[in-house]
Protein backbone atom coordinates (compact mmCIF):
# COMPACT_ATOMS: atom_id res chain seq x y z
CA UNK A 1 0.00 0.00 0.00
CA UNK A 2 1.32 3.63 -0.74
CA UNK A 3 2.29 5.17 2.01
CA UNK A 4 0.53 8.93 2.83
CA UNK A 5 2.69 11.76 2.47
CA UNK A 6 1.97 12.49 6.58
CA UNK A 7 3.02 8.99 7.19
CA UNK A 8 7.08 9.21 6.07
CA UNK A 9 7.95 8.00 9.26
CA UNK A 10 6.27 4.34 9.26
CA UNK A 11 7.63 2.03 6.92
CA UNK A 12 5.27 0.24 4.34
CA UNK A 13 7.89 -2.22 4.06
CA UNK A 14 9.57 -3.95 6.99
CA UNK A 15 10.91 -6.95 4.84
CA UNK A 16 14.39 -5.34 3.39
CA UNK A 17 15.84 -4.66 6.82
CA UNK A 18 17.65 -7.65 7.52
CA UNK A 19 17.93 -6.62 11.55
CA UNK A 20 21.05 -7.30 13.84
CA UNK A 21 20.90 -9.11 16.77
CA UNK A 22 17.12 -9.59 16.52
CA UNK A 23 14.03 -12.13 15.48
CA UNK A 24 13.52 -10.86 12.53
CA UNK A 25 10.03 -12.80 11.98
CA UNK A 26 9.14 -12.30 15.17
CA UNK A 27 9.29 -8.39 15.03
CA UNK A 28 7.88 -8.02 12.04
CA UNK A 29 4.76 -9.81 12.97
CA UNK A 30 4.60 -6.90 15.33
CA UNK A 31 7.08 -4.16 15.37
CA UNK A 32 8.18 -1.78 17.82
CA UNK A 33 9.48 1.82 16.26
CA UNK A 34 10.95 4.66 17.85
CA UNK A 35 10.73 7.75 15.90
CA UNK A 36 11.62 10.10 18.52
CA UNK A 37 13.38 10.69 21.94
CA UNK A 38 14.44 13.62 24.21
CA UNK A 39 16.04 13.45 27.41
CA UNK A 40 15.30 9.96 29.19
CA UNK A 41 12.41 9.24 26.67
CA UNK A 42 11.56 7.73 23.30
CA UNK A 43 8.27 8.20 21.24
CA UNK A 44 6.73 5.16 19.51
CA UNK A 45 5.49 5.48 15.98
CA UNK A 46 2.01 5.42 17.60
CA UNK A 47 2.93 8.26 19.84
CA UNK A 48 3.29 6.58 23.04
CA UNK A 49 6.60 8.15 25.38
CA UNK A 50 8.85 5.29 26.51
CA UNK A 51 11.07 5.85 29.62
CA UNK A 52 14.72 4.44 28.63
CA UNK A 53 15.93 2.01 30.81
CA UNK A 54 18.52 0.96 28.90
CA UNK A 55 20.74 4.45 27.48
CA UNK A 56 19.37 2.98 23.94
CA UNK A 57 21.81 -0.04 23.86
CA UNK A 58 24.29 1.32 27.32
CA UNK A 59 25.25 3.92 25.06
CA UNK A 60 23.26 7.27 25.21
CA UNK A 61 24.88 8.07 28.77
CA UNK A 62 23.41 11.98 28.95
CA UNK A 63 19.52 11.08 27.61
CA UNK A 64 18.52 11.37 23.71
CA UNK A 65 18.96 14.81 21.69
CA UNK A 66 21.13 16.88 24.38
CA UNK A 67 21.35 20.51 22.65
CA UNK A 68 24.83 20.94 22.57
CA UNK A 69 25.74 17.91 21.17
CA UNK A 70 23.15 17.99 18.29
CA UNK A 71 23.94 21.80 17.61
CA UNK A 72 27.87 20.68 17.07
CA UNK A 73 26.87 18.05 15.19
CA UNK A 74 24.90 20.63 12.72
CA UNK A 75 27.83 23.40 13.02
CA UNK A 76 30.31 20.75 11.73
CA UNK A 77 28.29 19.37 8.91
CA UNK A 78 28.21 22.97 7.60
CA UNK A 79 32.40 23.57 7.75
CA UNK A 80 34.02 20.16 7.00
CA UNK A 81 31.73 16.79 6.29
CA UNK A 82 35.16 14.30 5.74
CA UNK A 83 38.14 14.76 5.56
CA UNK A 84 40.69 11.90 4.45
CA UNK A 85 42.46 10.41 8.15
CA UNK A 86 45.52 8.57 5.94
CA UNK A 87 48.27 10.69 5.19
CA UNK A 88 45.89 14.02 6.00
CA UNK A 89 43.94 14.81 9.01
CA UNK A 90 42.04 18.12 10.69
CA UNK A 91 42.09 19.43 13.75
CA UNK A 92 39.38 17.96 15.34
CA UNK A 93 40.76 14.77 15.29
CA UNK A 94 43.86 15.69 16.91
CA UNK A 95 41.67 18.20 19.48
CA UNK A 96 39.19 15.20 20.54
CA UNK A 97 42.29 12.98 21.07
CA UNK A 98 44.10 15.33 23.72
CA UNK A 99 41.11 16.01 25.38
CA UNK A 100 40.55 12.24 25.53
CA UNK A 101 44.22 11.58 26.70
CA UNK A 102 43.14 14.41 29.81
CA UNK A 103 40.57 12.32 31.09
CA UNK A 104 42.87 9.44 32.42
CA UNK A 105 46.20 9.71 33.73
CA UNK A 106 48.89 7.47 31.96
CA UNK A 107 47.55 7.39 28.47
CA UNK A 108 48.99 9.09 26.28
CA UNK A 109 47.62 7.91 22.58
CA UNK A 110 43.86 7.16 21.49
CA UNK A 111 43.42 5.39 18.08
CA UNK A 112 40.08 6.61 16.67
CA UNK A 113 37.62 3.67 14.99
CA UNK A 114 33.81 3.41 14.34
CA UNK A 115 32.46 0.96 16.77
CA UNK A 116 33.06 -1.16 19.97
CA UNK A 117 33.78 -4.37 17.99
CA UNK A 118 36.26 -1.99 15.70
CA UNK A 119 37.68 -0.88 19.35
CA UNK A 120 38.54 -4.58 20.03
CA UNK A 121 40.29 -5.48 16.88
CA UNK A 122 42.14 -2.43 16.95
CA UNK A 123 42.98 -3.09 20.82
CA UNK A 124 44.30 -6.86 19.77
CA UNK A 125 46.27 -5.72 16.83
CA UNK A 126 47.80 -2.92 18.66
CA UNK A 127 48.70 -5.71 20.94
CA UNK A 128 49.98 -7.83 18.84
CA UNK A 129 52.26 -5.34 16.75
CA UNK A 130 53.75 -4.23 20.09
CA UNK A 131 54.75 -7.04 21.27
CA UNK A 132 56.68 -7.37 17.70
CA UNK A 133 58.04 -4.05 18.27
CA UNK A 134 59.43 -4.69 21.72
CA UNK A 135 60.84 -7.84 20.57
CA UNK A 136 58.69 -10.01 21.68
CA UNK A 137 57.11 -11.58 18.66
CA UNK A 138 56.61 -14.66 19.95
CA UNK A 139 53.70 -13.38 21.28
CA UNK A 140 51.14 -14.10 19.26
CA UNK A 141 48.23 -15.79 22.07
CA UNK A 142 44.91 -13.92 22.99
CA UNK A 143 43.04 -14.68 26.04
CA UNK A 144 39.61 -13.78 26.77
CA UNK A 145 36.89 -15.14 29.03
CA UNK A 146 33.89 -17.28 29.02
CA UNK A 147 30.93 -14.70 28.46
CA UNK A 148 32.61 -11.90 27.67
CA UNK A 149 31.51 -9.71 24.79
CA UNK A 150 33.51 -8.24 22.63
CA UNK A 151 31.38 -7.23 19.53
CA UNK A 152 31.46 -9.20 16.22
CA UNK A 153 34.30 -8.89 14.59
CA UNK A 154 36.50 -11.97 14.21
CA UNK A 155 38.95 -11.00 16.58
CA UNK A 156 36.17 -10.05 19.08
CA UNK A 157 34.13 -13.45 18.82
CA UNK A 158 37.31 -15.40 19.05
CA UNK A 159 38.35 -14.09 22.59
CA UNK A 160 34.44 -13.53 23.76
CA UNK A 161 32.89 -16.12 25.06
CA UNK A 162 29.27 -16.00 24.15
CA UNK A 163 28.44 -19.19 22.32
CA UNK A 164 25.65 -18.16 19.92
CA UNK A 165 28.29 -15.39 19.04
CA UNK A 166 30.64 -17.94 18.24
CA UNK A 167 28.86 -20.85 16.93
CA UNK A 168 27.44 -19.90 13.11
CA UNK A 169 30.49 -18.87 12.09
CA UNK A 170 33.40 -21.72 12.23
CA UNK A 171 36.99 -22.12 13.24
CA UNK A 172 37.33 -18.55 14.02
CA UNK A 173 40.96 -16.85 15.27
CA UNK A 174 43.81 -19.50 16.04
CA UNK A 175 46.29 -19.29 19.21
CA UNK A 176 43.40 -18.38 21.35
CA UNK A 177 41.81 -19.50 24.85
CA UNK A 178 39.60 -18.04 27.46
CA UNK A 179 39.64 -18.14 31.56
CA UNK A 180 36.64 -19.12 33.56
CA UNK A 181 33.84 -16.64 33.97
CA UNK A 182 33.14 -15.03 37.18
CA UNK A 183 29.81 -15.47 37.82
CA UNK A 184 28.88 -17.59 40.91
CA UNK A 185 25.23 -17.95 42.29
CA UNK A 186 25.90 -20.22 44.68
CA UNK A 187 28.38 -18.03 46.58
CA UNK A 188 26.97 -14.56 45.38
CA UNK A 189 23.25 -14.74 44.42
CA UNK A 190 21.91 -10.92 45.54
CA UNK A 191 25.48 -9.54 46.01
CA UNK A 192 24.92 -5.64 46.31
CA UNK A 193 28.08 -4.41 44.24
CA UNK A 194 30.97 -6.29 44.26
CA UNK A 195 30.96 -9.68 45.74
CA UNK A 196 33.24 -10.76 48.26
CA UNK A 197 34.06 -14.37 47.07
CA UNK A 198 35.94 -15.08 44.16
CA UNK A 199 39.22 -13.01 43.26
CA UNK A 200 41.19 -16.50 43.29
CA UNK A 201 39.13 -17.17 39.98
CA UNK A 202 41.94 -14.60 38.40
CA UNK A 203 44.58 -17.22 39.05
CA UNK A 204 42.74 -19.11 36.10
CA UNK A 205 45.73 -17.52 33.80
CA UNK A 206 48.24 -19.12 35.68
CA UNK A 207 46.49 -22.46 34.45
CA UNK A 208 46.52 -20.53 30.61
CA UNK A 209 49.81 -19.86 31.29
CA UNK A 210 51.27 -23.09 32.67
CA UNK A 211 49.21 -24.92 29.56
CA UNK A 212 50.96 -22.32 26.51
CA UNK A 213 54.08 -20.92 28.54
CA UNK A 214 53.91 -17.16 28.92
CA UNK A 215 56.39 -16.49 25.72
CA UNK A 216 53.28 -17.19 23.53
CA UNK A 217 50.97 -14.74 25.08
CA UNK A 218 50.73 -11.46 24.36
CA UNK A 219 47.01 -10.19 25.92
CA UNK A 220 44.12 -11.05 27.96
CA UNK A 221 41.14 -9.12 27.18
CA UNK A 222 38.32 -8.59 29.92
CA UNK A 223 35.41 -6.25 30.51
CA UNK A 224 35.86 -5.05 33.69
CA UNK A 225 32.38 -5.49 34.10
CA UNK A 226 30.31 -8.27 31.41
CA UNK A 227 27.94 -6.35 30.74
CA UNK A 228 25.91 -7.85 27.61
CA UNK A 229 26.09 -11.77 29.08
CA UNK A 230 23.84 -10.20 31.86
CA UNK A 231 25.93 -7.80 34.07
CA UNK A 232 28.35 -10.39 35.81
CA UNK A 233 30.25 -7.60 38.40
CA UNK A 234 33.58 -8.47 38.91
CA UNK A 235 34.87 -9.78 42.62
CA UNK A 236 36.90 -7.68 45.16
CA UNK A 237 40.43 -8.00 43.99
CA UNK A 238 40.24 -10.04 40.81
CA UNK A 239 40.68 -7.76 38.52
CA UNK A 240 44.03 -6.20 40.20
CA UNK A 241 44.75 -10.12 40.66
CA UNK A 242 44.59 -10.49 36.84
CA UNK A 243 46.92 -7.06 36.51
CA UNK A 244 49.71 -8.54 39.04
CA UNK A 245 49.24 -12.16 36.92
CA UNK A 246 49.75 -10.32 33.46
CA UNK A 247 52.50 -8.02 35.33
CA UNK A 248 54.43 -11.38 36.50
CA UNK A 249 54.35 -12.68 32.53
CA UNK A 250 54.50 -9.62 30.48
CA UNK A 251 51.34 -9.86 29.27
CA UNK A 252 49.32 -7.16 28.47
CA UNK A 253 46.15 -6.51 29.85
CA UNK A 254 43.27 -4.67 27.86
CA UNK A 255 40.35 -3.79 29.49
CA UNK A 256 36.94 -3.51 27.26
CA UNK A 257 35.47 -0.82 28.51
CA UNK A 258 32.66 0.13 25.77
CA UNK A 259 29.94 0.01 28.41
CA UNK A 260 31.85 0.67 31.32
CA UNK A 261 33.44 4.03 29.76
CA UNK A 262 32.18 7.50 29.79
CA UNK A 263 30.71 7.47 33.52
CA UNK A 264 28.64 4.39 33.78
CA UNK A 265 30.09 3.48 36.78
CA UNK A 266 29.95 6.88 38.29
CA UNK A 267 33.92 7.47 37.60
CA UNK A 268 35.19 8.18 33.59
CA UNK A 269 36.17 5.43 33.25
CA UNK A 270 35.95 1.49 35.07
CA UNK A 271 39.55 1.34 35.26
CA UNK A 272 39.17 4.37 38.37
CA UNK A 273 36.04 2.52 39.86
CA UNK A 274 38.37 -0.33 40.47
CA UNK A 275 41.72 1.56 40.95
CA UNK A 276 43.13 -1.11 38.25
CA UNK A 277 44.70 0.33 34.99
CA UNK A 278 45.19 -2.17 32.46
CA UNK A 279 47.62 -1.27 29.31
CA UNK A 280 45.25 -0.76 26.64
CA UNK A 281 41.83 0.00 27.22
CA UNK A 282 38.47 0.35 24.35
CA UNK A 283 35.78 2.33 24.41
CA UNK A 284 33.03 3.43 22.27
CA UNK A 285 28.83 4.31 22.42
CA UNK A 286 29.34 6.84 25.12
CA UNK A 287 32.08 8.61 23.79
CA UNK A 288 29.64 10.55 21.25
CA UNK A 289 26.74 9.68 23.40
CA UNK A 290 25.66 7.22 20.78
CA UNK A 291 25.11 10.50 18.17
CA UNK A 292 27.57 9.71 15.83
CA UNK A 293 29.28 6.32 15.40
CA UNK A 294 32.68 6.46 17.12
CA UNK A 295 35.49 4.29 19.02
CA UNK A 296 38.22 4.64 20.90
CA UNK A 297 41.82 2.96 22.27
CA UNK A 298 43.37 4.27 24.66
CA UNK A 299 47.02 3.37 24.96
CA UNK A 300 48.82 3.74 27.90
CA UNK A 301 52.25 5.90 27.79
CA UNK A 302 54.74 3.79 26.14
CA UNK A 303 53.28 1.86 23.60
CA UNK A 304 53.01 4.14 20.91
CA UNK A 305 56.69 5.16 21.68
CA UNK A 306 56.89 2.02 20.80
CA UNK A 307 55.97 2.02 17.29
CA UNK A 308 58.32 4.98 16.62
CA UNK A 309 61.48 3.36 15.93
CA UNK A 310 60.62 2.17 12.73
CA UNK A 311 62.40 3.56 9.06
CA UNK A 312 61.82 7.46 8.67
CA UNK A 313 58.55 7.91 6.74
CA UNK A 314 57.56 4.08 7.20
CA UNK A 315 53.77 3.69 8.55
CA UNK A 316 54.35 2.80 11.93
CA UNK A 317 50.99 0.64 12.43
CA UNK A 318 48.89 -0.64 9.54
CA UNK A 319 46.05 -0.12 10.21
CA UNK A 320 42.78 2.28 10.34
CA UNK A 321 39.11 3.02 8.82
CA UNK A 322 38.12 5.47 6.15
CA UNK A 323 36.11 7.37 9.21
CA UNK A 324 38.57 6.73 12.38
CA UNK A 325 38.37 10.46 13.46
CA UNK A 326 35.55 11.54 11.50
CA UNK A 327 34.85 14.85 11.85
CA UNK A 328 31.35 15.01 12.79
CA UNK A 329 31.80 12.14 15.48
CA UNK A 330 35.09 14.44 16.66
CA UNK A 331 32.63 17.21 17.11
CA UNK A 332 29.78 15.25 18.63
CA UNK A 333 32.63 13.56 21.19
CA UNK A 334 34.40 17.03 21.88
CA UNK A 335 30.34 18.27 23.07
CA UNK A 336 29.69 15.22 24.84
CA UNK A 337 32.11 15.38 27.09
CA UNK A 338 32.00 18.99 27.62
CA UNK A 339 28.34 17.92 28.44
CA UNK A 340 29.14 15.45 30.87
CA UNK A 341 31.90 17.44 32.50
CA UNK A 342 29.16 20.80 32.59
CA UNK A 343 26.08 18.52 34.18
CA UNK A 344 28.43 16.41 36.69
CA UNK A 345 27.20 13.33 35.24
CA UNK A 346 29.60 11.07 36.20
CA UNK A 347 29.36 12.32 39.93
CA UNK A 348 25.37 12.37 39.75
CA UNK A 349 26.16 9.18 38.87
CA UNK A 350 27.69 7.78 41.75
CA UNK A 351 25.52 9.94 44.07
CA UNK A 352 22.53 8.06 42.14
CA UNK A 353 24.19 4.87 42.83
CA UNK A 354 22.96 3.77 45.97
CA UNK A 355 19.56 4.85 44.90
CA UNK A 356 19.65 2.71 42.27
CA UNK A 357 20.91 -0.54 44.47
CA UNK A 358 18.06 -0.10 46.67
CA UNK A 359 15.46 0.05 43.81
CA UNK A 360 16.99 -3.17 42.08
CA UNK A 361 17.14 -4.94 45.38
CA UNK A 362 13.66 -4.34 46.42
CA UNK A 363 12.90 -6.65 43.65
CA UNK A 364 14.25 -9.76 45.53
CA UNK A 365 11.39 -11.94 46.31
CA UNK A 366 9.27 -10.69 42.99
CA UNK A 367 8.04 -13.96 40.77
CA UNK A 368 11.15 -15.86 38.87
CA UNK A 369 13.31 -13.87 40.48
CA UNK A 370 16.90 -16.39 40.96
CA UNK A 371 19.67 -13.54 41.17
CA UNK A 372 19.72 -9.17 41.64
CA UNK A 373 23.06 -7.52 40.68
CA UNK A 374 24.10 -3.90 40.52
CA UNK A 375 27.35 -1.46 39.87
CA UNK A 376 27.16 2.00 39.36
CA UNK A 377 23.87 2.55 36.94
CA UNK A 378 23.78 -0.80 35.90
CA UNK A 379 21.64 -3.33 37.12
CA UNK A 380 20.47 -6.85 36.11
CA UNK A 381 17.41 -9.19 37.26
CA UNK A 382 18.27 -12.76 36.50
CA UNK A 383 14.91 -14.57 36.01
CA UNK A 384 14.55 -18.55 36.14
CA UNK A 385 14.22 -19.50 32.55
CA UNK A 386 11.33 -21.99 31.69
CA UNK A 387 12.51 -24.92 30.74
CA UNK A 388 13.35 -25.92 27.32
CA UNK A 389 12.77 -22.43 26.09
CA UNK A 390 15.98 -20.26 27.10
CA UNK A 391 15.22 -17.18 27.37
CA UNK A 392 11.62 -16.80 26.17
CA UNK A 393 10.37 -15.35 30.08
CA UNK A 394 12.58 -12.91 29.77
CA UNK A 395 11.39 -12.09 26.56
CA UNK A 396 8.26 -12.09 27.74
CA UNK A 397 8.83 -9.39 30.25
CA UNK A 398 10.53 -7.05 28.07
CA UNK A 399 7.47 -6.76 25.79
CA UNK A 400 5.50 -6.44 28.21
CA UNK A 401 7.23 -3.85 29.92
CA UNK A 402 7.66 -1.72 26.40
CA UNK A 403 3.71 -2.15 26.43
CA UNK A 404 3.71 -0.05 29.86
CA UNK A 405 6.15 2.33 28.32
CA UNK A 406 9.45 1.32 30.02
CA UNK A 407 12.42 -0.25 27.38
CA UNK A 408 14.30 -2.68 29.33
CA UNK A 409 17.27 -4.99 27.32
CA UNK A 410 17.33 -8.68 28.00
CA UNK A 411 19.85 -10.88 27.33
CA UNK A 412 19.51 -15.18 27.95
CA UNK A 413 16.72 -14.93 30.74
CA UNK A 414 18.53 -11.65 32.63
CA UNK A 415 16.92 -8.30 32.21
CA UNK A 416 19.61 -5.58 31.97
CA UNK A 417 19.47 -2.28 33.05
CA UNK A 418 21.42 0.87 32.66
CA UNK A 419 19.53 4.06 32.17
CA UNK A 420 20.98 7.17 31.24
CA UNK A 421 22.40 9.04 33.91
CA UNK A 422 20.49 12.19 33.92
CA UNK A 423 18.00 9.50 35.29
CA UNK A 424 15.32 11.40 38.14
CA UNK A 425 14.59 9.49 41.26
CA UNK A 426 11.15 9.05 40.33
CA UNK A 427 12.03 7.65 37.27
CA UNK A 428 14.28 5.07 38.91
CA UNK A 429 10.68 4.15 40.95
CA UNK A 430 9.28 3.54 37.71
CA UNK A 431 11.61 1.29 36.37
CA UNK A 432 11.17 -0.98 39.22
CA UNK A 433 7.64 -0.35 39.83
CA UNK A 434 7.26 -1.38 36.34
CA UNK A 435 8.91 -4.06 36.45
CA UNK A 436 7.72 -5.64 39.42
CA UNK A 437 3.65 -5.33 37.96
CA UNK A 438 5.30 -7.42 35.21
CA UNK A 439 6.84 -9.82 37.56
CA UNK A 440 3.57 -10.19 39.32
CA UNK A 441 1.52 -11.83 36.31
CA UNK A 442 4.47 -13.36 34.55
CA UNK A 443 4.12 -16.70 33.23
C1 LIG B 1 32.04 -4.68 26.04
C2 LIG B 1 31.63 -4.49 24.62
N1 LIG B 1 32.55 -4.54 23.66
C3 LIG B 1 32.24 -4.36 22.37
C4 LIG B 1 30.95 -4.10 22.01
C5 LIG B 1 30.62 -3.92 20.56
O1 LIG B 1 30.27 -2.63 20.26
P1 LIG B 1 29.58 -2.28 18.87
O2 LIG B 1 28.22 -2.88 18.90
O3 LIG B 1 29.58 -0.77 18.86
O4 LIG B 1 30.44 -2.83 17.80
C6 LIG B 1 29.96 -4.02 22.97
C7 LIG B 1 28.55 -3.75 22.59
O5 LIG B 1 27.64 -3.86 23.39
C8 LIG B 1 30.30 -4.24 24.32
O6 LIG B 1 29.39 -4.21 25.28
Amino acid sequence: MPLAANESTKPNDLESFWMPFTSNRDFKQNPRLFVEAEGMHYITADGRRVLDGTSGLWCSNAGHRRKPIVDAIKKQAEVLDFAPAFQMGHPLSFEFASRLTQMIEGFDHVFFTNSGSESVDTALKIALAYQRARGQGTRTRLIGRERGYHGVGFGGISVGGIVGNRKQFGTLLNGVDHMRHTHDMEHNAYTKGEPDWGAHLADDLERIVALHDASTIAAVIVEPVAGSTGVLIPPKGYLQRLRDICDKHGILLIFDEVITGFGRLGTPFGSDYFGVKPDIFTTAKGITNATVPMGAVFCRDGIYDAFMDAPEGAIELFHGYTYSGHPLACAAGLATIDLYRDEGLFERAAELAPYWEDAMHSLKGSNHVIDIRNLGMVGAIELEGIAGKPTARAMDAFKQCYDKGLLVRTTGDIIALSPPLIVEKGQIDFIADTIGDVLRTLH
